[in-house]
């Protein structure tokens, strides 16, 4: 292979240079050939040059790169692997999960356009769709993901070209019927989307949605410590966002994306334990005197549970339940665990937790937040990987303490 004109350290005339020229083109350590490093670097260069400008013309077909905006090898390879994990043809990482959301809907709607999505959502995603997204001509419909007749009723809309959704939902962990969802939609021919973040990548993927979310924050990045976000779907739609993400310049840093590849390499381990420990404490938490409900589609009386165990090979790392008491003592609770760190995420290392109502309803009206089952005593729970053991003495020492508190004080 002939050498690049514009490789570092092989330029011709390098004994010359002056130092200023040769710390802007420093000598590269190159490997022998078959000395391959385990892992692969991580492509910082923004910028991919060519040897001829007649070469460079062709090399977009050639799989190549010019401009990390528009594409960058090591996030390459993280949407490579991804779309391989869902299922899909290909995928474009973007800078967190609400960016993948945003360019998703805009890239595929247009002024006219109708959107159904669900009072079972997250609330930025609300938020996009009520507040945003009206501003372009897009209209929604907001209905409840249980209520078949309403769903069955909007799709039939001529004007209703997508629909948004997520299972299990956040924060209440209702599960989506997929086979009505995706069938309607087939028969009416609206564009699906899902939200999969809390399932994951290997879940779902056996259903024909047309595009998959994920936040990359969570689960597949692992510890809390860098954003992503993806969406999945065949080489067309993803094509065509992908035109849109880059003018809109949603692009994930590449060294954020190899922070996440990292993160990848222990997805399915760290996944699985979070799952067994969340079942194990939501069976906890259902026994418990201080706990009047329990929301998780693991439990075998959660009305979500035979759908979960149909289009699901685990039930997710989110438990959300009631404390049987007020909003001052539900607070109290929380302010007294702890392992469980209050905030907002999931799928990190350590266990989090946060008031359902303060985090994710204060948007919604009385008749919303009826339907979304908030209430103000709702908590949910993100489970890490700390013995489970430590984490129900934790949730149990809290409850104690809140409760006696309150009993004590009454
Ligand atoms: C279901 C769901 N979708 C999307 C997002 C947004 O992801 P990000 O924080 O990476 O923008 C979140 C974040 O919590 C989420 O829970």
């Amino acid at each position: 292979m002939p050498r690049h004109r514009h490789t570092p350290g092989s330029f011709i005339i390098a004994a010359v240079m002056k130092k200023e020229t040769r710390v802007n083109h420093p000598p590269r350590a190159e490997l022998p050939e078959g000395n391959t490093p385990v892992i692969d670097p991580v492509y910082r260069s923004v910028k991919y040059t060519y040897p001829t400008i007649a070469e460079g013309r062709t090399l977009s077909g050639r799989g190549g790169f010019y401009y990390t905006r528009g594409g960058n090898p090591t996030t390459r390879q993280l949407e490579t692997l991804a779309a391989e994990l869902q299922g899909t043809e290909d995928a474009i990482a973007v800078a967190s999960g609400m960016a993948a959301i945003s360019n998703c809907l805009l890239a595929n709607l247009a002024s006219g356009d109708n959107l159904v999505f669900f009072t079972e959502s997250y609330k930025p995603s609300r938020s996009l769709i009520r507040d945003i997204l009206p501003r372009f001509g897009i209209t929604h419909a907001m209905l409840s993901v249980s209520d078949h007749a309403a769903i069955e009723q909007t799709f039939a809309r001529p004007e209703t070209r997508m629909v948004f959704f997520e299972s299990p939902t956040n924060p209440m962990l209702r599960v989506a019927d997929l086979e009505f969802l995706l069938g309607l939609a087939e028969k009416h021919q609206v564009t699906t989307v899902l939200d999969n973040t809390f399932a994951g990548f290997h879940n779902h993927g056996d259903y024909p949605v047309d595009l998959y979310i994920h936040s990359l924050t969570k689960f597949a990045s692992g510890h809390g410590d860098v954003m992503g976000g993806l969406i999945a779907g065949n080489q067309d739609r993803i094509r065509r966002i992908r035109h849109f993400a880059v003018d809109f310049g949603a692009v994930l840093d590449p060294a954020a994306a190899y922070e996440i590849l990292r993160g990848m390499r222990t997805y399915f381990v760290r996944y699985r334990h979070q799952c067994d420990s969340a079942l194990a404490l939501a069976r906890h938490l259902q026994s418990h005197p201080g706990v009047s409900r329990v929301f998780y589609p693991g439990l075998p009386d959660d009305p979500g549970h035979d759908l979960a165990r149909r289009q699901m090979q685990d039930f997710g790392a989110v438990v959300s339940f009631e404390v049987d008491a007020n909003r001052d003592q539900t607070w109290a609770f929380i302010d007294a665990l702890q392992l469980f760190v209050t905030c907002a995420s999931l799928g990190s290392s350590e266990s989090l937790v946060a008031p359902a109502r303060l985090y994710w309803g204060t948007d919604l009206d009385a008749t919303e937040l009826e339907q979304s089952l908030i209430r103000d005593s709702t908590v949910r729970i993100a489970v890490g990987l700390e013995h489970v053991d430590d984490l129900k003495h934790d949730l149990d020492q809290a409850l104690g303490k809140a409760l006696g508190m309150a009993q004590n004080r009454a």
